[in-house]
Order: C-alpha cells, then structure tokens, then sequence
C-alpha cells in the first residue's frame, strides 16, 4: 500500500509510520518536519496551518489515509479536499474527549457527545475550555464522515501509552512504581484504561490492509486503577507498599487529579469517573491487540530512561512532593 500520515514525526504518527515501513508499505509522513520520521518513510514537508499546505502533496494518490489532526477542523477538511475523494481508506485518530458526559455509564459509540465546534483551535483555547479538544474531534469526525464514510475508520482514542509519550502519565507510574518503597496512590475505586501506541498503530495498519470500517472507541479494557497499579508492581518485581490517601486529603495537599504538576495520573477528577470505564469489546473483536502488560510496561520504563529525569514532568509528584505527603499523611 501507499500510506499517507499526516503528521508521523511524532508518538502515534510515528509509530504508524514504523510499523506501515516494517510491513513494506510505501510511507509518505506530511509534516513540518521538527523531528525526524521512521527510517524507510519518506518526509513531505508541510505546513497544515497554510490555506494551500498540502500543495506540496498534489496530484499524489494513497491506499490509505491516516490523519492524527489534534485540534484544528480546517486541518482535517483540507485534508479531505485534497485526497477525500481518492483514498481507498481514511483513518481519524479521534478521542474518548468527544463524550459529553464523561461522568455516565458509558453504552458505546452511540453515546451522545459534545456540538461540533468547527474552528482551529488552539493549545491554551484547550487549556481554557476544557471541552474545545473534544468538539473540535467530533466536528472532524462529521467532516470524514461525510466527506469519506464508506472508507472511514475513526478511532477514538483513550489514554495512550508508551514510546515517545509526551504526557508523563503512564510513565510516571512506570518509573515510580519501578523505584520501590511508599507510593502515594489515590483511594479511589474507579476504573482504569489505557492503549500501547504500538497496539494502536498496528491497529491502524491492519484496518487500512483490510478495510476495516466504523467508529470505535480505541482503548484497552477495564481494570481497577489500583489493581493496575499492582499489576505494574508485579510485572516489575518492585517492593512497594501502597499508601492509600483519600480523595480529600490528597485535595487539601494540593495535589490535583490527572494530570498537571503536582498531580497523581490515572486519578480521575470527580464528574470524568465513567471516561475510563468504555467497553473494550467492539474494538477487540475488530483487532485491537493488547500486548502483554509487562511489554507495555517495558516499553514504557525504557521511554522514561531515555528521557532527562530532571525535566519538569508534566504529570505526577516529584520524589519531593511525595516525601512531604508521605509525612503529613502517615
Ligand atoms: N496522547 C493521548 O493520550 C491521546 C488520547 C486520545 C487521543 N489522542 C489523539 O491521538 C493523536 C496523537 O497523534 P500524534 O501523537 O501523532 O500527534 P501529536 O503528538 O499531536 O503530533 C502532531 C503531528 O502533527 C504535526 N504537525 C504539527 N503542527 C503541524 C503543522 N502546522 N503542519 C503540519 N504538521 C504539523 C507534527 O509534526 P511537526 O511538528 O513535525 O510538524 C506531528 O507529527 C491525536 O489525534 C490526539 O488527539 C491522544
């Protein structure tokens, strides 16, 4: 196949892009181009804020389509104006965000989401409006849809781990779980979720190799977050006592849920407690392939290691932070 990745110099783009090469798949990855691309893809230089950034891509035909376009509508419709009407297959790396109340027992797909907001948005407009990220992905998905509905495969993705993640979620849990000792774990009881970007992007693949149609919520099953967490423990082999701190307590120490600096990853803000609670099984049954938990680890601990320790995360509690918790809390 000849496959398209707009975007492929980064985390799931990029893994798309690898395993499309390691398939012998002719790869074209459209980007700006401020890291690299896998080794056997071929680098369009791009500039999808431009009216006419495509150009540089005229004229060329796709097997397959795969657009990872985080928050900008205008990315995704000039996309289609411009190879729409060719490819034999598009996929639309959506988000579990597109939900509109990630706070009610999910049924599936069918479950309502937020009014599509067909606008380009921006970084700190996200930062503001807590749900522009989510109506900007269900605006493109209307827009492939329309645009490519017998081909589309849209896949809204939840929590994604692994090489090259630049969110510090999983990895922190990773990493600290791997250093041993008293780790500071929210008392909750929610559920847990998340997807290998290696497990998506062969997903992503294999639906452009065989036609695979439809919308899916793109996430690996459900497991208890602090089951999850033992889980990890295990596969690591680590020593660890888990200190069980109330929602509370962990509030009025002024750590936040999610993500964010001085945060606990995977601690669901009160309101979002169904968001990782979605049903695995359609995606399963349509070839989403979960590796085992102690790869997904590895790879993510071998991610963490090759990153600056000194960096300021973006989630998660310095070793610092935990140590003062630890002492107020017991
Ligand atoms: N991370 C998660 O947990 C999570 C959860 C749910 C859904 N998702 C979705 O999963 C996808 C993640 O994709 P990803 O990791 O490949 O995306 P990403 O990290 O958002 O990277 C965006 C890609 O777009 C390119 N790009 C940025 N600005 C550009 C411009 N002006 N013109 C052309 N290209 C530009 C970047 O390359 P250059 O900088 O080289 O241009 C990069 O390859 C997104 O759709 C995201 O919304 C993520």
């Amino acid at each position: 196949m000849r496959i398209l990745v707009l975007g492929g110099t980064r985390f799931l783009g990029h893994a798309v892009a690898a395993e499309g090469v390691r398939r012998g798949h002719e790869v074209v990855c459209a980007a700006r181009g401020s890291s690299g691309v896998p080794e056997g893809a071929r680098l369009v230089k791009v500039d999808r804020d431009l009216e006419d950034g495509l150009a540089p891509l005229r004229g060329e035909r796709f097997d397959a389509v795969v657009d990872v376009a985080t928050i900008s509508y205008e990315w995704v419709q000039r996309a289609l104006a411009e190879f729409g009407a060719t490819a034999k297959h598009w996929t639309f790396v959506s988000s579990i965000s597109v939900y509109a109340d990630p706070g009610a027992e999910p049924t599936g797909i069918g479950d309502p989401v937020l009014e599509p907001r067909a606008v380009h948005g921006t970084r700190e407009g996200m930062a503001s409006d807590p749900n522009l990220y989510g109506a900007v992905k269900v605006a493109g998905e209307r827009a492939v849809l329309d645009a490519a509905g017998d081909r589309a495969f849209i896949v809204r993705a939840g929590l994604i781990t692994g090489p090259g993640d630049e969110f510090d979620r999983f990895g922190y849990w990773v990493q600290r779980l791997a250093r041993g000792g008293r780790v500071v774990v929210p008392d909750v009881d929610h559920q847990s979720q998340f997807v290998d970007v290696r497990d998506l992007a062969n997903w992503i693949v294999d639906a452009g190799e065989r036609g695979t149609t439809g919308v899916y919520d793109g996430i690996g099953p459900v497991v208890p977050l602090l089951d999850l967490l033992a889980d990890i423990a295990e596969v690591l082999g680590s020593e660890v006592e888990f200190v069980r701190v109330s929602e509370a307590d962990l509030r009025a120490n002024g750590v936040a849920p999610w993500m964010g600096p001085r945060s606990l990853p995977f601690w669901l803000p009160t309101g979002y407690h169904k968001m990782s609670a979605r049903d695995a099984g359609p995606a399963l049954a349509a070839g989403l392939t979960p590796m085992p938990l102690a790869d997904a680890v590895a790879g993510a601990l071998a991610h963490e290691r090759s990153l600056d320790p000194n960096r300021v995360r973006k989630a998660g509690l310095t070793p610092d932070e935990e140590t003062e918790i630890l002492q107020r809390v017991g």
